[in-house]
């Protein structure tokens, strides 16, 4: 209840957001971590806040490939859009955290990204290093995206998605086998996967969890998120389908839901076309 007096979620998400019995959401709390989350004192120089490697505009992702931290240091991963990530269960590229909370005060203190210490940044907000754990994963939680034309058109509005739009929304579900794991209101499974990603010349590039897994982004507002996936190696949506048209990069470990697509010209374009449809704006 307090939840729903405190954010409205938009069509097409999951009614219910859970939130930890511990931190409650409140309209209040999103408010001091969106001050938090664009507060530069949180990173060592003072040249970075959370919101230079998420910004807004870019449904909270940065257009880099990788990271660029503070003193000009480059991080291993891209950043991530931080899209309905409340519906989460796995936190980062290799899910290595478990929730929010613990996930926000990592960066703070990662050398490669603001390199503070929690103590420091305790003393320069004034807040205690639970305090704001608290509200910077509040803000987050607070971030959602529905209410596309897909979702418009999955409630009922035939017209809300175009012919070319509606042709890649079967392809997806069908004979591209997308929803084997992007699934569900957030286009996600909340696994980890090998598609390949990481497999260069006969090895991991990045092992991730282990065997190169990864864990499976949303794809929502995936037409602002440029570069994709967790090395941002592919520079755009069609370069994205063009590598799960080909089944990935073949590895000991590739998950066995990916085999080459052999989608025509014209099918790579509706796909595309449909993945675009899944942004707000
Ligand atoms: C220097 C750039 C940079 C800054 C600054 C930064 N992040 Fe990130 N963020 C990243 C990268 C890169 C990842 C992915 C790292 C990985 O998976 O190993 C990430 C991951 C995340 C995730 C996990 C998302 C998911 O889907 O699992 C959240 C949440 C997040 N950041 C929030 C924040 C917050 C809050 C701040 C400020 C306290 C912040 N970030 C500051 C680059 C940055
Ligand atoms: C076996 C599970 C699986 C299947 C099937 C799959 N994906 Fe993915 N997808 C993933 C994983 C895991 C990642 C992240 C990989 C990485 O970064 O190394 C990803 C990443 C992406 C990204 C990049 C997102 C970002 O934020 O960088 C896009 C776009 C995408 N997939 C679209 C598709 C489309 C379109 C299809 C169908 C043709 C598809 N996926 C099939 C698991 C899957």
């Amino acid at each position: 209840m307090l939840l729903l007096a405190a954010i409205a979620i938009p069509l097409g998400l999951d009614l219910y957001l859970p939130v930890p019995e511990e931190n409650p959401l409140t309209a209040e709390k999103i408010e001091l971590g969106r001050r938090l989350f664009f507060d530069r004192r949180l990173s060592r120089d003072g040249s970075l806040a959370c919101a230079s490697c998420h910004d807004p505009e870019r449904a909270y992702s940065d257009g880099r490939s990788v990271a660029v931290g503070v003193s000009g240091r480059i991080g291993r991963r891209n950043s991530p859009a931080l899209i309905n990530r409340g519906y989460g269960r796995l936190f980062f590229w290799d899910g290595r955290a478990a929730s929010l909370e613990e996930q926000v005060l990592l960066p703070i203190q990662d050398s490669d990204e603001m390199n503070l210490s929690l103590a420091e940044a305790s003393a320069r907000v004034g807040l205690a290093p639970g305090e704001i754990s608290h509200a910077l994963a509040t803000f987050v939680r607070s971030i959602l995206s529905g209410n596309s034309r897909f979702d418009q058109f999955v409630n009922g509005d035939r017209n809300a998605l175009s012919a070319e739009e509606q042709a890649g929304l079967q392809l997806f579900r069908g004979k591209a086998n997308c929803t084997a794991c992007h699934v569900g209101p957030n286009f996600t499974d909340e696994r980890l996967h090998n598609t390949g990603i990481a497999w260069r010349d006969g090895r991991f590039a990045d092992s991730g969890a282990g065997h190169g897994d990864f864990k499976t982004p949303t794809l929502r507002e995936i037409a602002r998120t440029a570069p994709y996936m967790h090395d941002g190696s592919l520079a755009t949506l069609n370069a994205v389908v063009e590598y799960y048209n080909r089944g990935g990069n073949g590895n000991p470990q590739l998950d066995p839901e990916l085999h080459p697509l052999h989608l025509s010209e014209g099918e790579k374009r509706n796909l595309i076309q449909f993945l675009r449809s899944l942004s707000t704006r």
